[in-house]
């Protein structure tokens, strides 16, 4: 809680630390009451701060203190003082010992950062600002030290002692404790540090690094979950070697552990050398894991040991440049899964994860710049827009850059700064100095928050051979810029002819552009308003725009039905094929609407029907492409399209278009769906989950035209599928269903998987966002089911997290309940876990874009939060902000 009026820290105010740590030693003593660390400090006076009679000032936070001394002299204590998170020692000589002991009860700490207790097991999280709750430190990710850690704890209960680095001795003690000492030979900040201690099993495998160094890897899990550790192995080491080929970039340590934890607030942590897991990143078996999981836990196993590179070797120097090692490493795992899997359509998540979310975030009240200039709370700031967003911006300079020069800035980067923290503009001029390209207008991604739109218009001069782009750029106003400058952006686009492509060639040669091959050009568009001229142009083209969505913004082009009919159906750019599928489904939904609002029949243009048919029928297309491309525009991509936002209504809308759909289809869906059927041994290949995904998309179309023969498909399809991929599409169709079986399902499901928490939680989160009326009052129900448990985050967002954040229509119900339900649950959490409790409290945030009775009803439930005497800071920034 917070015991001072919550402040805001600005960039503006960065200085550099004023003292430095030479080396830590930290010894814990876990005990079940209470745990004893006893740190030893190496300090002194940084030379590069220009108040060298500073007092030390150290971060701690509800921490019990037990002594402190300087070289050996106990502190009387008169010589510090404590006010707020700083403890202060107002005469320390230039270079001094500090000893402290600090009393921690890791078993009472249910904000699951610093050190807790998690199953039994003790485990730490301390990116942010997490090791403040562990000793006094100087808290902050330009403060590199050495470690030695030393652990002691009963042998039978915690037989797994770990920290970072090398293993350098282990001892049994007296009264059955033991201990291990570790030592990480690498400087790193405090957010890096991880201590592990619990009964653990594990699965080990080994790496050769291309310079041929063998690497031990570890993944400690749960006994019952040795079962469900392959997947991450080898994602780990696919990882591995991927990191050496693309980027030059080897293992630096001779272990490498993972560590599985059940009650996590994130996905996974990247400390040096024992990254530490939520189970649900981890653990994967085809039996009890989906496609989609198998897909994360692959990226984030990669993610996480990216970051030994990209946030560790090199990490940041304040928290403001969160999105330099956060944006960098979710761009390198992106890459990463799209060449083991399919690249489309992991394009095409990403882009679609990129327009709901984080343009919904730029267009709300918590918008900021990848690199924000303030916040109040860091944790606040782990969102869609420093990470999503992030990684955008340093795929726009890879397209800018070229591959080859890219690469080159990497190693200069990676070069130049080894063991430093160092900020965004260190990244981007390492960039500049490798490629010779200038990035300067660039860098405004970096300081402006906000969705650009790009309104681009084309024509044709028949008699000169010419087709005009005429693009302009703009990108609306945000909580404290009201003012934007032009970004620079990259626009890929080729213009399609009768026969494909045409050959490309820009009338004005100054204009800088990259050109893959002479059919597509990057555009550098810098200007507010800017005309590019294509000569030598025979017919009047399609243009194809924004290739591979090739930069964050929002395009407007005035398509005329054929023209998008033409793309969706030849584009031989996969994302814009897409794209031009989803603006007629659009089209098609909006009309929907209308048709609705004035009483008649939906009924979608036949046009789009028979594309819609082809699809369907062209065995020859990649089947998760036709899946992607059957699957209207969701329910909250719309709510970004269409203002002010009618949930109910654009919900009837789209549910109707698809239900004709269906009807209109029925043949063409059943023979695709058996067509898909398939007996094979599973594999988390592209081939087997683009066809699972397809024969899913089509029995759910299916599903909506509730005749007995597609109900007996779905409940056919649950009984006798051995992975949970399809299983759990059919559990979901069938609970969307008015069918009789589906309690029966439910529990049946229930009663298979109960030892599984895993797939409980997806249990929760099939019946959390079943779209049918009823449904607050079965989540409401749930929250007191035994296997519901408030304390644990994964099925926190599972059930509150699903029905809040993706059951649009329930969450949104006219009464106002869903809202008031959101509330009481942010007020409970508010007091055991601030992280969770201010993310879960988002969809609130998005008031003002709703229907008037909406806004009202929602503002009201944010009031009520915001009067609470006892507000976190977290959730404090979240509710102020947005009331503002
Ligand atoms: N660095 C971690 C990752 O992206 C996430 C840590 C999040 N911690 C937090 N307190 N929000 O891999
Ligand atoms: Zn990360």
């Amino acid at each position: 809680m917070r015991d001072a009026q919550p402040c805001t820290i600005f960039l503006s105010d960065y200085r550099v630390p004023e003292f430095l740590i030479d080396s830590t030693t930290l010894k814990f003593e876990l005990g079940e009451t209470n745990s004893i660390v006893r740190s030893v400090l190496e300090l002194r006076r940084n030379p590069e701060s220009d108040s060298q009679d500073a007092p030390l000032q150290l971060h701690g936070t509800e921490l019990e203190l037990v002594s402190l001394s300087i070289d050996g002299r106990e502190l009387a204590p008169s010589e510090w003082s404590q006010s707020g998170e700083q403890l202060s020692i107002a005469k320390v000589p230039a270079a001094f010992s500090l000893s402290c002991e600090t009393r921690l009860r890791p078993q009472d700490n249910t904000s699951l950062e610093g050190l807790y207790k998690s199953s039994g097991m003790f485990c730490t999280q301390c990116e942010a600002e997490g090791f403040r709750k562990i000793t006094y430190y100087l808290d902050r990710p330009d403060v590199m030290s050495v470690f030695t850690v030393e652990i002691v704890a009963d042998q039978s209960r915690y037989p797994v002692l770990l920290s970072n680095g090398n293993l350098v001795a282990t001892e049994i003690l007296a009264d059955g404790f033991h201990k291990t000492v570790w030592q990480d030979p690498f400087p790193k900040p405090a957010y890096l540090f991880a201590l592990v201690a619990g009964k653990l099993s594990v699965v080990e495998d080994q790496f050769i690094t291309s310079s041929g160094r063998g690497v031990d890897l570890k993944i400690y899990v749960e006994e019952k979950d040795l079962d469900k550790c392959d997947h991450a192995m080898l994602s780990l080491k696919n990882a591995m070697r991927w990191d050496e080929e693309v980027y030059g970039r080897e293992y630096d340590l001779d272990i490498f552990n993972i560590v599985a934890v059940d009650d996590f607030n994130m996905g996974a942590m990247e400390n040096k050398s024992l990254n530490i897991f939520n189970t649900s990143c981890v653990l994967a078996k085809p039996e009890t894991t989906t496609d989609a999981g198998f897909q994360r836990v692959e990226g984030v196993v990669a993610h996480e040991y990216f970051h030994n590179w990209s946030g560790n070797r090199v990490t940041c120097r304040d928290w403001f440049q969160l999105s330099l090692k956060e944006g960098f490493t979710v761009f390198r795992d992106a890459e990463f899964s799209s060449d083991m899997g399919s690249p489309t359509v992991k394009r095409v998540e990403d882009v679609t994860l990129l327009r709901t979310a984080q343009f919904a975030e730029d267009a709300g009240p918590m918008a900021h710049p990848i690199r924000p200039d303030s916040f109040i709370e860091i944790s606040n700031f782990y969102t869609v827009t420093v990470y999503e967003k992030g990684a955008e911006v340093v795929r726009m300079i890879h397209t800018l850059l070229g591959p080859e020069l890219f690469r080159k800035g990497s190693d200069l980067y990676f070069e130049r700064h080894d063991g430093q923290a160092v900020t965004c503009e260190d990244f981007v001029l390492a960039m500049e100095d490798a490629s010779g390209i200038d990035l300067r207008q660039f860098r405004n991604w970096y300081s402006q928050a906000g969705t650009p739109r790009l309104e681009v218009s084309g024509s044709y001069d028949k008699r000169a051979q010419t087709y005009t782009l005429a693009v302009k750029q703009s990108c609306p106003p945000t909580p404290g810029q009201t003012e934007k400058a032009p970004f620079h952006i990259p626009l890929a686009v080729a213009l399609i002819g009768d026969a494909g492509q045409l050959p490309l060639q820009l009338a004005d040669a100054e204009i800088n552009t990259e050109s893959a091959d002479n059919t597509e050009l990057v555009l550098s568009v810098s200007q507010p308003e800017q005309q590019f001229v294509f000569n030598n142009i025979k017919e009047e083209p399609v243009p194809s725009l924004l290739r591979g969505f090739s930069a964050p913004v929002k395009l407007d082009f005035d398509y005329s039905r054929d023209q998008l009919l033409r793309l969706m159906r030849s584009d031989s750019d996969g994302f814009c094929r897409w794209d031009a599928s989803q603006q007629l489904g659009l089209a098609e939904i909006k009309r929907a609407i209308s048709a609705l609002a004035a009483g008649q029949n939906v009924s979608p243009d036949a046009e789009y029907i028979n594309a819609c048919r082809e699809l369907l029928a062209d065995t020859s297309l990649d089947a998760a492409m036709v899946a992607l491309m059957l699957q209207l525009p969701s329910e909250a991509y719309l709510a970004e399209i269409i203002h002010p936002v009618d949930v109910q209504g654009i919900h009837q809308a789209r549910e109707a278009l698809r239900k004709v759909l269906a009807q209109a289809l029925k043949g063409e869906l059943s023979a695709c769906y058996s067509r898909c059927e398939s007996d094979e041994a599973y594999a988390a290949n592209a081939e087997q989950i683009a066809r699972r995904s397809l024969k899913n998309t089509a029995l759910a179309y299916l599903m909506l035209l509730e005749e007995e023969q597609f109900i007996a498909l779905a409940i056919q399809q649950f009984e006798s599928s051995a992975n949970m991929t399809d299983r759990l599409a059919a559990l979901t169709y069938i609970v969307n269903s008015e069918s009789e079986y589906k309690a029966k399902a439910l529990q049946r499901f229930y009663q298979q998987w109960q030892h599984e928490p895993l797939v409980i939680n997806q249990w929760f989160q099939v019946q959390a966002m079943c779209r049918l009326a009823g449904t607050l009052e079965t989540v409401q129900g749930l929250m007191s089911h035994p296997a519901f448990d408030i304390r644990n985050p994964n099925k926190v967002r599972a059930l509150i997290g699903a029905f809040c954040g993706q059951n649009g229509v329930n969450f949104h119900r006219e009464d106002g309940a869903g809202y008031r339900f959101l509330a009481d649950q942010v007020l409970v959490l508010n007091r055991s876990n601030p992280q969770i409790a201010s993310r879960l409290l988002v969809p609130l945030t998005k008031w003002r874009k709703y229907l008037p009775a909406a806004q009202q009803l929602m503002r009201a439930e944010l009031q009520r939060v915001l009067a609470e005497p006892e507000l976190s800071s977290d959730v404090y920034e979240v509710v102020s902000k947005s009331l503002q």
